[in-house]
C-alpha cells in the first residue's frame, strides 16, 4: 500500500448553483483523519440526488457547511491512515463509507467517521460498495418503516408487515434496491419505472410493472387490481390524491421525497388519527445496516445494477447524468489509476 500522497485530485464547487460546469477540476492538499475518522485512497464514489440538491442550494443555509466544497458521500476504498481513537481499522482494510455531510468523494482521497465505515468483503466490487450506503439503506429503512422486520421470504416478518407494496421510481438507485428487498421479504411488489425499464423492474423481481407515462401508471393502478397496503415512494412530485384510491384501509406510505405539500398532509393525518398514513423520510445510516447490506450482496441476494460509470477526471459528466434523473441503478465514479 503506498503512503499517501500530499496533494490530490479532486472536484469542487465554491458557490450555490452551476450543475456540472460548476464543478472545478483542482489539485488540493489530502485531508487529515481526525479523531475517530479514517483516510481513504478512494476506489470508486457513487452520486445520489442529494449531492446536487445541495450544491443547487436545496438545503441552504445549511449545506455544504462551508465553501469550497467537495461534495459526494458514498465511497469505498482502502484505509491509508487512521484517526487518534479508530480501532477497529487497519491500514490496507478495504471498506465502505458514508461521509455525508461532510464530503468529499469525488477526489482521490477523502475522510470518514469510523462509525459509518463497515468491511468491504472481497466478493462485493468497490463500485458495488460505493453505490450502497445511501441508495440501499434508504430503501432498507423505508421498508422497515412499512413494517417489514425480515427479509427471508417469510412476508415480512411479522403478522402487521404488507403483503401489496407499491415501489415508485423502481428502475432509479433507491428503486431498484426497494423492488429487490420487497421480493427478499416476500411481499407481492407492483413497481413503476418508463417503459424502456419495464423489462428491467420484472428482471428484479417485481410482480406487476407499469409505465408512469401511461394514464394507468399515473394512476398507480395494479394490473391485477390489487390495493396497496403500503408504498415504497421514490419519485417526485406524486399528489396525495393519487394515492389514495389505490390504498388498502391502513395504507402506509414511506415517502423519500417529501415536499411542503406532503409534510403538510402527514401532519394533518397524524393529529386526525387517519388509517391511510403519508410517512415522511430522511435516511439516518446506520453502520449495522450498511454492513448486512454489504453483507447481503456478498451472498449474491442484493444485485447493484449499475447505470454507467466514469473515471474521476470525467466526474462531470456522471454529475449532468444524475442531474438529468434517467438513471437505471446507479451512476459511479472510479479513482483507479488514471493520471
Ligand atoms: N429522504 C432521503 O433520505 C432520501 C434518500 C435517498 C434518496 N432520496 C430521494 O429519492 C429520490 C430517488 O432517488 P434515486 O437515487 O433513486 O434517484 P435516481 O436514481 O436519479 O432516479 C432516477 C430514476 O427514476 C425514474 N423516475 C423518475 N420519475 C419517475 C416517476 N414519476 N415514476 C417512475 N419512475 C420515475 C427514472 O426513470 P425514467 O428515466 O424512465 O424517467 C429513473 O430511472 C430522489 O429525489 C432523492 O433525492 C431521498
Amino acid at each position: 500500500m503506498a503512503a499517501p500522497k500530499k496533494t490530490m485530485r479532486a472536484f469542487q464547487y465554491d458557490k450555490y448553483g452551476g450543475g456540472a460546469e460548476g464543478l472545478k477540476h483542482v489539485e488540493v492538499p489530502v485531508p487529515s483523519p481526525k479523531k475517530g475518522e479514517v483516510l481513504l485512497k478512494l476506489e470508486a464514489a457513487s452520486i445520489n440526488p442529494i449531492d446536487w440538491k445541495i450544491q443547487k442550494g436545496m438545503v441552504r443555509p445549511f449545506l455544504p457547511r462551508k465553501f469550497p466544497f467537495i461534495p459526494v458521500g458514498d465511497i469505498s476504498g482502502e484505509v491509508v491512515e487512521l484517526g487518534t481513537g479508530v480501532t477497529n481499522f487497519k491500514t490496507g482494510d478495504k471498506v465502505i463509507s458514508i461521509s455525508f455531510p461532510t464530503g468529499g468523494g469525488l477526489a482521490e482521497y477523502a475522510v470518514a467517521p469510523a462509525s459509518l465505515t463497515v468491511a468491504r468483503p472481497p466478493e462485493v466490487s468497490a463500485a458495488e460498495g460505493a453505490s450502497l450506503p445511501t441508495a440501499a439503506s434508504t430503501a432498507l429503512q423505508q421498508l422497515k418503516a412499512l413494517r417489514v422486520t425480515s427479509f427471508d421470504g417469510s412476508g415480512g416478518g411479522n403478522n402487521n408487515a404488507p403483503k401489496n407494496v407499491l415501489v415508485t421510481a423502481a428502475s432509479g438507485g433507491v428503486g431498484h434496491y426497494a423492488v429487490q428487498l420487497a421480493k427478499l421479504a416476500g411481499l407481492h411488489v407492483t413497481a413503476t419505472c418508463g417503459a424502456r425499464n419495464l423489462g428491467f423492474v420484472r428482471g428484479l423481481g417485481a410482480d406487476e410493472v407499469l409505465d408512469y407515462k401511461t394514464p394507468e401508471g399515473a394512476r398507480l393502478q395494479s394490473p391485477s387490481g390489487v390495493k396497496y397496503d403500503a408504498v415504497a415512494h421514490c419519485a417526485t412530485g406524486t399528489p396525495w390524491s393519487a394515492f389514495a384510491p389505490v390504498l388498502a384501509d391502513s395504507a402506509t406510505v414511506a415517502d423519500v421525497t417529501p415536499g411542503i405539500a406532503a409534510t403538510a398532509r402527514s401532519f394533518l393525518q397524524k393529529v386526525t388519527l387517519a388509517k391511510q398514513r403519508l410517512v415522511p423520510m430522511i435516511l439516518i445510516p446506520k453502520k449495522e445496516e450498511m454492513e448486512w447490506l454489504a453483507d447481503m450482496t456478498r451472498q449474491g441476494k442484493l444485485k447493484t445494477v449499475i447505470d454507467s460509470r466514469y473515471p474521476l477526471s470525467r466526474a462531470r459528466e456522471a454529475w449532468a447524468k444524475s442531474i438529468e434523473g434517467h438513471a437505471t441503478g446507479k451512476i459511479v465514479v472510479e479513482m483507479g489509476d488514471e493520471e
